[in-house]
C-alpha cells in the first residue's frame, strides 16, 4: 500500500514532526511505501494565486506545475494521512492553504478509492477537548465537511490530546500511539 503522509509545522524539532517520524516508522514495519511531503521544510506555497482561481470549477482547467505535481502525488497514494497540531480549533493556515490549492475539482471523482486518517496533536486535555463538544467539532468538519465533500471513501481522525504536558510519560504514549496507529495502518 502506497501512502502519501503531509507533515505541517514550521519547527522540524516539533513534537509534530516526532509523532509523524515514528508513524512513519510504523507504516514501514506494516510494509507500507511512504511518500513523505513536509509543507513548510519543501517550501510549499499556500497563497491562492489568480492563476490558482481562474477557471477553478473546470476540472480539465490547466493547473500550474506545482499544484499538478501534488495532485499527481496523490493520485499515486492509496490513502493519505495528515500530522499537524490543532491552531485555533482548526488546521494550520499552511495546511489549509494546500487543501484549497491542491484537493481541487480536478482531483473530484478520483479520490473515491482513497483513505484519509487526520493525526491532529491538540494542546488541550481530553476534558478540555470534550468541553463543548470541540472534538466532535473538528472531526464533523475533516471527515463530513472536508473529506465527504471530496468523496473520499473513508475518513477518520485521531486526536492526540494534552501535547504541552510536562509529563515524558504521557509524551512518550502519544508517541507510542503514533507507533502503533502506523503499525496497524491498512
Ligand atoms: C498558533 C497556535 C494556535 C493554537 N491553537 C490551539 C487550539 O486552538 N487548541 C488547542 O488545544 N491547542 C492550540 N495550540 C497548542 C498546539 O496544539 C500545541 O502547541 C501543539 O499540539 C504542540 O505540538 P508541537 O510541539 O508540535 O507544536 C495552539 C498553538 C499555536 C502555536
Amino acid at each position: 500500500m502506497k501512502t502519501l503522509v503531509t507533515v505541517t509545522h514550521p519547527r522540524q524539532n516539533s513534537l509534530t514532526h516526532a509523532v509523524m517520524n515514528r508513524f512513519v516508522e510504523g507504516l514501514k514495519q506494516n510494509n507500507h511505501e511512504v511518500d513523505l511531503l513536509d509543507l513548510h521544510h519543501d517550501g510549499f506555497n499556500p497563497v491562492y494565486t489568480v492563476e490558482d482561481e481562474e477557471d477553478w470549477i473546470n476540472p480539465n482547467k490547466n493547473y500550474s506545475p506545482v499544484v499538478r505535481k501534488e495532485m499527481d502525488r496523490i493520485l499515486a497514494a492509496d490513502t493519505l494521512v495528515f500530522v499537524f497540531p490543532l491552531w485555533q480549533y482548526n488546521v494550520p493556515a499552511m495546511l489549509k492553504g494546500y487543501l484549497d490549492k491542491v484537493w481541487n475539482m480536478g482531483l473530484f471523482g478520483k479520490f473515491e478509492e482513497k483513505k484519509v486518517l487526520w493525526i491532529c496533536l491538540a494542546g488541550g486535555d481530553q476534558e478540555h477537548m470534550t468541553k463543548y463538544k470541540r472534538d466532535e467539532t473538528l472531526s464533523h468538519y475533516l471527515n463530513i465537511l472536508l473529506a465527504g465533500y471530496a468523496r473520499l471513501k473513508e475518513s477518520r481522525v485521531e486526536l492526540l490530546c494534552d501535547t504541552l504536558s510536562e509529563s515524558k510519560e504521557h509524551i512518550e504514549s502519544l508517541l507510542e500511539r503514533a507507533y502503533q496507529l502506523g503499525r496497524e495502518y491498512n
